[in-house]
């Protein structure tokens, strides 16, 4: 099946079995390896990407279901030379430990920090009005979709909230 990915700001033209997941077509029909496969049933977060912003688990989507979609992965986000607010503080706050959960981990918070913006709650605060510091705990809850075997999570929250400040 023909299909268009718009990925990191380029269009790039797909001819895939419609059983190809997203992820799948990333990995290893673009050849984006950033986005990483970790328990491959949308339960550890190693493969989160944007579509059109919003963050998903690429592993449970379709590549077809995103024809025409704008996708962004770790590799969109900055360069080695010029790495984005988010990189450059999990590298300041040793916000990994193996580093495999690290893309999924980035996206995941480039997500968070848009939807707090845009206003959306948190189970913890339910309302950022009525708490608008980013406390420990919320970036817990915000961040829950995204596991670290290694269990960095206290610098991955350090590296996540210096970026919010
Ligand atoms: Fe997709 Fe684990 S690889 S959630």
């Amino acid at each position: 099946m023909k299909l268009t990915l718009t990925v990191n700001g380029q269009a790039r033209s797909l001819d895939l079995d419609p059983r190809v997941t997203l992820l799948d077509a990333l990995r290893h029909h673009l050849g984006l390896t950033g986005t990483k496969k970790g328990c491959d049933h949308g339960q550890c977060g190693a493969c989160t990407v944007l579509v059109d912003g919003r963050r998903i688990n690429s592993c449970l989507a379709l590549a077809v279901s995103h024809d025409g979609d704008q996708i962004t992965t770790i590799e969109g986000l900055g360069t080695p030379d010029a790495p984005s607010d988010l990189q450059t503080a999990f590298v300041a706050h040793d916000g990994y430990q193996c580093g495999y959960c690290t893309p999924g981990q980035i996206m995941s918070a480039e997500a968070m920090l848009s939807e707090i913006a845009e206003g959306w709650p948190s189970y913890v605060s339910q309302s950022l009005e009525a708490n608008p510091a980013l406390t420990d705990e919320e970036i817990a809850e915000r961040m829950s979709g995204n596991l670290c075997r290694c269990s960095a999570y206290p610098r991955i929250r350090e590296a996540i909230a210096a970026v919010r400040d």
